[in-house]
């Protein structure tokens, strides 16, 4: 069948052929499941692309960020195709785990100062590294012990851009733990901004990268947050993906995946699943990890 989808005034509809070719399309450069069903989804996000430009037709459009190369426009299009939706603290859990499990055994960990590497894979516009820092601040007696560096990276430029200016409105901070707005966050500005204070931002380096390209990190990590990214890509690119994870984390390391994904091929050897979308590296920490 080649019905158009939701036609809408002013707006053009397109084919079950077009979205199909959209969708080899995004998973041939970005990995990414377009599912049939996300077809309303699609075209409601994609249709506003094609007002802005001015483009008549969806094959059109894909003839643009195909042969033109365009990288801008491929860009928009990810984020057509993806939802940056992030917040402080999602998944709690998570956090609970850092803060039970990982920052006391960081304490024995070996060197002067000891080491400790976190990754935000696909962190959107920050809520998420900053948490990470925010609960190791709170967590370490004594952070000048620690070379204490979290890296935040994700594909879309934009919200590289509003991560590292790490500025929330009112709603954007209602769910930090009771005392951390006035302890992380610069007072608030006349626009009743909050900015996050320079003792948290300057432990996040931030960057644009793609999770499906060749990964130009070294790691080793101690943990992985990579939570609601995945979820996006098709099976053989999430497993590549976490068998990338797997490789960079360091013995006894932790990945964290969002709450509707899971982990499955190669990386399951080495990766075993510790807690609620939780998973831990097979192998002996080197020091002062708990192997529970
Ligand atoms: C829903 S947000 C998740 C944010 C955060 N991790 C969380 O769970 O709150 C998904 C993010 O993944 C990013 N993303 C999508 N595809 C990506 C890719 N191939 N490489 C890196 N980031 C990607 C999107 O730009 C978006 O910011």
């Amino acid at each position: 069948m080649n019905a158009p989808v939701h036609p809408e005034a002013g707006a053009a509809p397109f084919s079950d052929s077009e979205f199909e070719r959209l969708a080899a399309f995004a998973n041939r450069s970005f990995g990414l499941k377009l599912s049939p069903a996300k077809k309303p989804l699609v075209y409601s996000r994609i249709s506003k692309r094609l007002t802005a430009l001015k483009i008549g037709s969806l094959n059109n459009y894909i003839d643009l960020v195909e042969k033109t190369n365009d990288l801008g426009e491929r860009l928009e299009l990810i984020s057509a195709l993806t939802t940056n939706v992030t917040a402080f603290f999602r998944e709690n859990h998570h956090f609970e785990t850092v803060r039970k499990d990982i920052v006391p055994s960081l304490a024995s960990k070996p060197g002067n100062p000891k080491r400790v590497r976190f990754w935000s894979a696909g962190c959107s516009t920050g809520e998420e590294p900053y948490s990470i820092a925010m609960t190791l601040l709170e967590g370490l007696q004594n952070t000048g012990a620690f070379d204490l560096r979290i890296l935040a990276t994700d594909i879309d430029p934009k919200v590289v851009q509003r991560a590292k200016q790490g500025r929330y409105g009112k709603d954007n901070v209602g769910q930090l733990p009771a005392g951390y707005l006035g302890k992380y966050f610069e007072k608030p500005d006349a626009g009743e901004s909050y900015t996050i204070s320079p003792d948290i931002r300057k432990l996040i380096t931030f960057g644009e990268l793609n999770l499906i390209e060749p990964l130009p990190v070294k790691g080793p990590f101690d943990a992985i947050f990579c939570r609601n990214v995945a979820i996006y890509f098709d099976m053989e690119t999430q497993q590549k993906v976490w068998t990338n994870f797997a490789n960079l984390l360091l013995p006894g390391g932790y990945l964290f995946i969002g709450h509707s994904e899971r982990l499955t091929g190669p990386a399951s050897e080495t990766l075993k699943i510790t807690g609620v979308t939780t998973y831990r590296k097979n192998g002996q920490p080197s020091s002062g990890w708990s192997t529970k």
